[in-house]
């Protein structure tokens, strides 16, 4: 089951990706499933337009459509999918359909082949803005083009990683007067 969503303004997508979440990483390759990855190796790099830096295994089958489609969709799930984020990262689109397999529903993005994943809290459809990095640390600059939100999961708790299938979830959050935003 997913709710609605609604199209999050561009200067907002650092805030989702600052506090370092488990995310999905959606590609699509024409004439493929579609097929996702979990990955936690990711930081942001600029504001607006969003530029995100994040790190996928060559031996990876969402390496392989990145490399080729040059687009994604990162889509950060609540803390409630753990479950279902852990199996994605142990399996791999190589032999499995993992949208088939696992409880997600696929949506249309906009500006990429990738799915959107209805249950996430935001999805980012990205393209790959630069690759020169991919050959020596198989990181990936990805720009976020469009993004949405699920206002309903506004406040829902994120998925942090500590190796292993140790995570920790989002706790209260607090407010502090800041110039930084
Ligand atoms: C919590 C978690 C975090 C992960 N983070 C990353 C990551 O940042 N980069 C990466 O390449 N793989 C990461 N993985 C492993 C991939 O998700 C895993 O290799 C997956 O099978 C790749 O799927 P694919 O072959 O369909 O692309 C992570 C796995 C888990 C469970």
């Amino acid at each position: 089951m997913f709710a609605m969503m609604k199209e999050l303004p561009l200067s907002k997508v650092y805030q989702f990706i600052e506090p370092g979440p488990v995310v999905l990483l959606t590609t699509q390759v024409p004439g493929t499933k579609p097929n996702v990855m979990t990955m936690s190796w990711l930081m942001m790099l600029e504001f607006e337009p969003p530029l995100i830096a994040c790190v996928v295994a060559e031996g990876n089958y969402s390496f392989a459509a990145l490399q080729k489609q040059h687009k994604c969709v990162i889509a950060v799930p609540p803390a409630n999918l753990a479950k279902i984020v852990t199996d994605i990262g142990n399996c791999t689109g190589g032999d499995t359909d993992k949208f088939g397999s696992f409880d997600l529903t696929p949506l249309p993005a906009s500006q990429v082949e990738a799915p959107l994943i209805g249950e996430a809290i935001v999805n980012l459809e990205c393209r790959v803005k630069d690759s020169q990095m991919v050959k020596a640390y198989n990181l990936f600059v990805l720009e976020c083009v469009k993004a949405w939100e699920t206002p309903k999961l506004k406040d829902a708790p994120m998925l942090h990683h500590h190796g292993y299938g140790h995570f920790s979830v989002d706790g209260e959050r607090i407010h502090i007067k800041s110039k930084m935003r």
